[in-house]
């Protein structure tokens, strides 16, 4: 009994400590974004409302990669996997507020 209790809190303290670390940070996101997009999105969040943080996440990698056009380069700015995990979750949280 107290053998199972032991390995269930081991288990559940792995997985926590996984989602903490795999989640996306909305609050670094806004700094990225402040820093480099919104002298051009201030105006547009619009554009992200009903999509939800995967949707943007896709068509911000679409961008970096030179997929879709857009009127800034962003791939000099070598936004790591993480850092556009972020401003999906930022837009995708603030848009429409
Ligand atoms: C020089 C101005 C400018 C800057 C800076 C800028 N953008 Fe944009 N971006 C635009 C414009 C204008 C559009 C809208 C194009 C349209 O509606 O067709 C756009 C559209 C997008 C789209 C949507 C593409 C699509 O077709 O749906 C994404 C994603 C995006 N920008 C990401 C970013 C990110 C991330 C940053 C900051 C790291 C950034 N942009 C900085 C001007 C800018």
């Amino acid at each position: 009994m107290l053998k199972s209790s032991i390995a269930l809190l081991a288990a559940v303290l792995l997985l926590s400590a996984a989602c903490a670390a795999s989640a996306a940070d909305a609050a670094a996101g806004k700094a990225l974004v402040d820093q480099n997009c919104t002298a051009c999105h201030g105006g547009m969040m619009s554009m992200w409302q009903g999509k939800s943080a995967a949707d943007i996440d896709s068509l911000i990698h679409e961008v970096v990669s030179g997929k879709k056009p857009h009127p800034k380069d962003l791939k000099p700015l070598g936004l790591t996997e993480a850092q556009i995990a972020d401003i999906a979750a930022y837009w995708s949280s603030a848009a429409g507020k």
